[in-house]
């Protein structure tokens, strides 16, 4: 938001605060009237409904890869923490003048400088541009499924005329949330492209959804922190903590538990973008292009399957790499969970449903396949995937606050069918919370890097390949 922008809003909310106590008990009549007012909230961004949809098929692109400049090295080398941090003496006791009364000296921001609303840097302006793009998808994707899929599709599900309400004001909500990122890019932000889902029915649509805001929302929760403009961090978290809450209803809409893990992962933004890119068909021929890698995709041969009584025993019911979203196609009625009788296998769209046969548990056996580099994907076929490892010997196992690796067994690294079994880790973040859980991610990788929440981006230059797992 413009800091004049801003001071209208601050104007919106004196005239709120002015608004006197009712009596507790009342009849919800107008006792107030307001006098029309010259200040208007901000326009929203002009978008547009999609309207053509699947695969690109229009002309090769003339520009390919990754934007790029003048790259320093290979990888960061790891450099010490900074020392402030360090020798902060957290005693609970004040160390510093304080700036102003009830205030303590320090914070980021924190000195009455005026916030500017806008990004501050390149890995600003990309990670910006990234989540506009997942916004713009977002939009697009919630509407299309309305359009798409019957009253009584819906209901099958247990997904009511209320409930797509509800799904109707999500899509309305990411044109608050590319209003926002758009205006603090400015007027090259990326505008909106066309889109094409794997997905054939309801169930695989919300499931989609899920899968894809769980990306986003990592996506974002990897970069918040980095980001140079603070003004441009909070109003950007402003916005995903309603994406986060969009994640757990499409976990609730597809009847899984809403959600199993105690913390939400960050992911790099090249993860984010692998697993965007390929659902994107085309964007305007003046679209600024991204920075960020696209890694090969992953296939979770045997991915849970949460439309399943018993989701642990799936083999090849994704719709494709990448996302790896659920297939319905190979289910006999008898074995989908939606209408189970017993109560404690089925999973009709509710709050939470208890499951008692997990998804997926500490040593089950995951069988994988992944592409090799140089395949066209994202907006006009436009990128290309790249890696710098020839053989992964390990699976990253990216959830909650950890990266769990375990090894690869029975590599094959043939040109046509690279593939590969692992078992899941069974590590803990805290006593009694599996690590492991709810819908996370699996990377291949040549080593396995110790990194953490912060310095989870510095895997990339080992990662093969990438996929979403569902692991609960
Ligand atoms: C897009 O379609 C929805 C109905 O699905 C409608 O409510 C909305 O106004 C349309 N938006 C635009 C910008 O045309
Ligand atoms: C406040 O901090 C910013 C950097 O965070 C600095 O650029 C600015 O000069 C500071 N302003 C004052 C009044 O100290
Ligand atoms: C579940 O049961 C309801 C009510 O009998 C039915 O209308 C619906 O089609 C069933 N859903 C599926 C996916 O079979
Ligand atoms: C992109 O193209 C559109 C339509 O041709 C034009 O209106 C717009 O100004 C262009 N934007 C930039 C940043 O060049
Ligand atoms: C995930 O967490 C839920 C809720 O705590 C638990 O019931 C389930 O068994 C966990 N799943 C795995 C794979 O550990
Ligand atoms: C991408 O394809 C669309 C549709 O064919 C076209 O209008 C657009 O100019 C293309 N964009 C680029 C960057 O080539
Ligand atoms: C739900 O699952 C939990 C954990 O497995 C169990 O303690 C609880 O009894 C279950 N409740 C119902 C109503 O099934
Ligand atoms: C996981 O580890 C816990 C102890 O840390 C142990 O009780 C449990 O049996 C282990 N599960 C498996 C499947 O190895
Ligand atoms: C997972 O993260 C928690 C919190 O940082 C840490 O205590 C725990 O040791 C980690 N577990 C593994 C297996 O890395
Ligand atoms: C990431 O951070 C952890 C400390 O949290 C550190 O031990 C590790 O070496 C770092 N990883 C890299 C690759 O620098």
């Amino acid at each position: 938001m413009a800091p004049a922008a801003a001071l209208r809003f601050a104007g919106l909310l004196a005239l709120v605060s002015n608004v006197r106590a009712v009596p507790v008990v009342s009849e919800p009549t107008t006792t107030i009237f307001s006098e029309p007012t010259d200040l208007p909230s901000p326009y929203a961004i002009s978008h547009h409904n999609v309207t053509s949809h699947g695969p690109y098929n229009g002309l090769p692109a003339t520009t390919t890869g990754a934007l790029w400049t003048s790259v320093l090295g290979p990888s960061i080398p790891p450099a010490p923490p900074p020392p402030q941090i360090v020798e902060y003496p957290a005693d609970g006791k004040l160390h510093g003048d304080q700036p102003m009364p009830f205030t303590p000296s320090g914070g980021i921001g924190t000195n009455g400088s005026v916030p500017i609303y806008k990004v501050a840097s390149d890995f600003d302006y990309q990670s910006l541009a990234l989540a506009l793009y997942h916004e713009w998808i977002e939009l697009d994707l919630f509407h299309w499924g309305l359009a798409t899929f019957s009253d009584e599709e819906f209901d099958a599900y247990g997904i009511d005329a209320e409930d797509r309400f509800l799904l109707q004001h999500m899509a309305d909500q990411e044109i608050g949330h590319a209003s926002v990122i758009a205006n603090m890019l400015g007027p090259n932000a990326p505008k909106q492209c066309t889109y094409n889902f794997p997905v054939s029915n309801v169930r695989e649509y919300v499931d989609f959804n899920q899968k894809l805001t769980r990306w986003a929302e990592a996506g974002v929760y990897g970069f918040l922190p980095h980001l140079n403009s603070g003004p441009a961090a909070s109003m950007l978290l402003q916005s995903i903590t309603v994406e986060a809450r969009q994640q757990m209803i499409f976990r609730q809409f597809g009847g899984q538990f809403p959600m199993p893990e105690w913390h939400t992962p960050g992911i790099p933004q090249s993860w984010a973008w692998t697993l965007l890119a390929p659902y994107i068909g085309s964007c305007p021929h003046n679209q600024t292009r991204m920075v960020w890698q696209n890694f090969p995709a992953l296939y979770i041969l045997n991915q849970p399957n949460p439309a399943r009584i018993n989701g642990a025993d799936a083999w090849d019911e994704t719709t494709g790499g990448y996302a790896n979203t659920l297939s319905t196609k190979a289910i006999p009625p008898d074995e989908l969970c939606v209408n189970a009788t017993d109560k404690t296998l089925d999973c009709p769209a509710a709050i939470a449903n208890n499951k008692s046969i997990p998804l997926s548990y500490p040593g089950r056996q995951v069988f994988l396949q992944w592409d090799g580099p140089g395949l066209l994907v994202g907006p006009n076929n436009s990128y290309v995937t790249t890696t710098n490892v020839a053989e992964p010997k390990f699976a990253a196992w990216l959830s909650q606050l950890n990266v769990t690796y375990t090894p690869l067994q029975d590599v094959s690294l043939d040109d046509n069918m690279k593939t590969a079994y692992t078992f899941q880790p069974n590590v803990s973040t805290w006593k009694g919370d599996p690590a492991v859980n709810g819908t996370m991610f699996i990377a291949l990788t040549d080593v396995d890097l110790f990194v953490t929440p912060y310095n989870v981006s510095l895997i990339n230059p080992h990662v093969a390949a990438l996929a979403v797992y569902q692991a609960g």
